[in-house]
């Protein structure tokens, strides 16, 4: 079973429980690398602390909440090989997985009720990445980032 980093800002402190407690009834082994409770931090703290956690290996995927989940995908984003999605509903959560390959689902507490979350976590898990046509495309993001604007 796949190892989920989560990490999360105060914001989304107890969302972050939920999805940990739902993610350990499906099986998943979790590593959570806090916040440890509702007092105020910075987000890109924990976005890139799962975001390195995933790009070195150490865990498969990763889930990142805070407000709105966008804060935190950015942070995550800005770690080499990371493809952080914030999605909203399970359809955008899907097309991460299956077009974008994403490693990294972002979360908003304030846009979306827990059991939704649970819904768009589920459906995030479960979609594979389809490859083709979209693998090049990743291709290109992955050689940009490394420095080759490929122009
Ligand atoms: C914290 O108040 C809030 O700014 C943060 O959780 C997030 O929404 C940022 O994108």
């Amino acid at each position: 079973m796949e190892v989920i980093a989560l990490g999360s800002d105060h914001a989304a402190f107890q969302l972050k429980e939920n999805i940990k407690e739902y993610l350990a009834g499906l099986g998943y082994q979790v590593r959570d690398f806090g916040t440890t409770g509702p007092d105020s931090v910075d987000y890109p703290d924990y976005g890139i602390a799962v975001g390195e956690a995933v790009s070195h290996g150490e865990c498969d995927r990763g889930i990142v909440l805070c407000g709105t989940g966008i804060g935190i995908s950015i942070s995550a984003n800005k770690v080499k090989g990371i493809r952080a999605a914030a999605c909203s509903e399970p359809f955008s959560a899907r097309l991460s997985r299956e077009h974008n390959n994403s490693n990294v689902l972002a979360l908003g507490s304030r846009i979306v009720a827990p059991e939704y979350a649970r819904c768009i976590v589920k459906t995030w898990l479960d979609a594979l990445f389809l490859g083709g046509r979209h693998a090049l495309r990743i291709q290109k993001i992955a050689q940009y980032e490394s420095g080759d604007p490929g122009k």
